[in-house]
């Protein structure tokens, strides 16, 4: 049963659920809804306080649900709304609370009101509720402005009129089947509230909140800017023509009141991806409470990254009134075994195009560090993130075939190329155009979860999955890891459990070792974390050894190692 607490979320352990990959329990391939009420034990093995799912609303699937057709259903092939309460009381019995993933900047284009903004005149009110403009050029050919898209190439795409002639552009910041909305518009911010009110009504503990720092724009300067704006850079200066404007606070300001209603208040998490000195701004108790700090997914793994980050996200978190998130790995982002289990200076996105010979993975490596430093962050105080598969050591699957790879990055940062092909059977050379494709996308940290040793999809379902798994999945399953004393399961549920007993006030202390290579650092009640990145042997100070995240040699710290002490 769940504990009453209000401050429940400050040093939560939270689980992100990406649907799609987790437990298929009908068979078609997709995770669904009653594949994660199926997981609620799983899910309870691991102490968590709470899970973060991914969205499973209906979705055209073009951008792995980030497309949301109805924010306030579940898509029809991963259940019904009756599964949704089911799978939520199921959790709650567990101890477990339920993040639901809002996507408030862009619905997808098969949402009812963009296709009725399609069907609408220019400057009706059904076009004022997402973002559509006259294109430059004699006959509207050319976009509005060079803005591009996260997902390349351009920002705009030009939408057919009902009688099948080129009309206006629309503005979408990720793939054309993800228009924006106008968030100026009273109707939009209303129908958000709408959605918020439905899932804290069903009894959802909290959301997490998609590209919160994107709402609102201005306007006034899309029409004369016509140069090419990288929209990845942003200002720090809340006055971007994109990103992080002032008056996105007036949004969440209004969220924070419908929160406060409910008891206890609902909680949010901002996805902002702002320079750290602004995203304290989201996270205040009047706002969203918290905002992820990804600093973390971005490092190297390194003591002095780690150090820095940590020092500098503390602090932060303290002048917003919030607590701090450590988050090491996403659905967005290469998997931490592989990210460390490569040579330093490799380069991912290189890795992942070459299929993943361009470097050479070492797993047990990328296996010991990915544990040394879920340790670490689980020991710091705030939040702790874990995404699925991240507990069992997953590597990014970096060998998925072009065919099936499902991700818009990978689709649209396409560039074609001529070429002369030499045809064998008829003897003659012919011209033509290939796609080279500048990403490989996110596909490979998104393959659904190895459940059982064996298998037709091992354990994730009765048939195969909607991306392959890897052969060799079978060791990392639950069922196999569950077995093993010491495997990456093993240690983290141990850790996981320890963490939940060992939890105590904010407070923290960094302590000096005298290398480089090992950081230390206690919280109040004498639980002290040490981690040797990459030294020498490191001889333990005093304290009752409670946990470590690979063997020790007796009291020293080999490199690559967390442990815990009781002092
Ligand atoms: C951030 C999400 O994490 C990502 O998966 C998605 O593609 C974009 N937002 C667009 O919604």
């Amino acid at each position: 049963m769940l504990k009453k607490d209000e401050n429940w979320w400050r040093q939560a352990a939270i689980y992100q659920i990406y649907p799609r990959s987790f437990k298929d329990s009908d068979g078609d391939g997709l995770g669904d809804i009653k594949g994660i009420t199926e997981g609620a034990k799983y899910l309870k093995s691991l102490s968590l306080d709470a899970v973060w799912l991914s969205p499973f609303f209906p979705s055209a699937l073009a951008d792995g649900g980030y497309d949301v057709a109805d924010y306030r259903n579940v898509d029809p092939r991963l259940g019904t709304l009756k599964d949704f309460d089911a799978m939520l009381k199921a959790l709650h019995a567990e101890g477990i609370r339920v993040f639901v993933d809002i996507v408030p900047n862009h619905s997808s284009d098969q949402h009812l009101w963009f296709q009725e903004a399609l069907a609408s005149k220019p400057g009706s009110k059904a076009r004022a509720r997402y973002i559509f403009r006259d294109g430059r050029g004699k006959n509207g050919e050319l976009p509005p402005n060079e803005f591009v898209s996260h997902f390349a190439p351009s920002a705009w795409t030009r939408s057919k009129n009902p009688d099948g002639t080129l009309g206006q552009w629309y503005f979408h910041l990720f793939a054309p089947e993800q228009p924006d909305f106008n968030w100026d518009n009273r109707e939009v911010q209303l129908d958000f509230l709408k959605t918020l009110k439905f899932w804290s009504d069903r009894g959802v503990d909290g959301f997490r909140i998609d590209v919160a720092h994107a709402l609102k724009k201005d306007f006034s300067r899309f029409g004369h800017e016509h140069s090419k704006k990288d929209t990845m850079t942003i200002t720090t200066t809340g006055r971007d023509i994109l990103f992080d404007r002032d008056e996105v606070h007036e949004v969440y300001r209004e969220w924070r009141k419908l929160f406060n209603q409910y008891n206890p208040p609902r909680v949010a998490v901002a996805e902002a991806y702002v320079p750290s000195v602004r995203r304290t701004l989201y996270a205040t108790p009047d706002e969203l409470g918290q905002a992820f700090n990804f600093d973390l997914l971005g490092a190297k793994y390194s003591s002095k990254e780690f150090k820095r980050i940590v020092t500098e996200n503390i602090a932060l978190a303290a002048q917003s009134g919030s607590s701090s998130t450590w988050v090491l790995n996403n659905h967005d982002v290469v998997r931490t075994v592989t990210k460390y289990g490569l040579p330093d200076g490799t380069d991912f996105s290189q890795y992942l195009l070459s299929d993943g010979t361009s470097a050479p993975l070492n797993l047990e490596l990328g296996q010991r560090r990915a544990r040394a430093a879920a340790m670490f962050i689980m020991a710091l105080p705030g939040c702790t993130y874990i995404y699925q598969g991240e507990e069992l050591g997953l590597f990014e699957v970096a060998d998925l075939k072009h065919a099936d790879l499902q991700d818009p990055t990978w689709k649209r940062n396409v560039v074609l190329k001529r070429q002369r092909v030499f045809f064998k059977r008829n003897n003659k050379y012919i011209n033509g155009v290939a796609e080279i494709h500048l990403e490989k996308g996110r596909d490979g940290c998104r393959v659904p979860l190895p459940w059982t040793s064996s298998g037709p999809s091992f354990g994730f379902g009765s048939g195969k999955g909607h991306l392959p798994q890897p052969l060799g999945y079978g060791p990392l399953s639950m069922q196999a890891q569950s077995k093993i004393k010491g495997s990456t399961l093993d240690i983290y549920r141990t850790a996981l459990k320890l963490r939940k007993k060992l939890q105590t006030t904010e407070e923290f202390e960094w302590i000096k070792t005298g290398d480089p290579q090992v950081v230390h650092f206690s919280r109040k009640n004498g639980w002290h974390c040490i981690t040797n990145f990459d030294g020498a042997d490191f001889t333990l100070p005093k304290g009752e050894i409670l946990h470590s995240s690979s063997p020790l040699k007796g009291r020293k710290l080999p490199k690559n190692t967390t442990v815990w002490l009781k002092a």
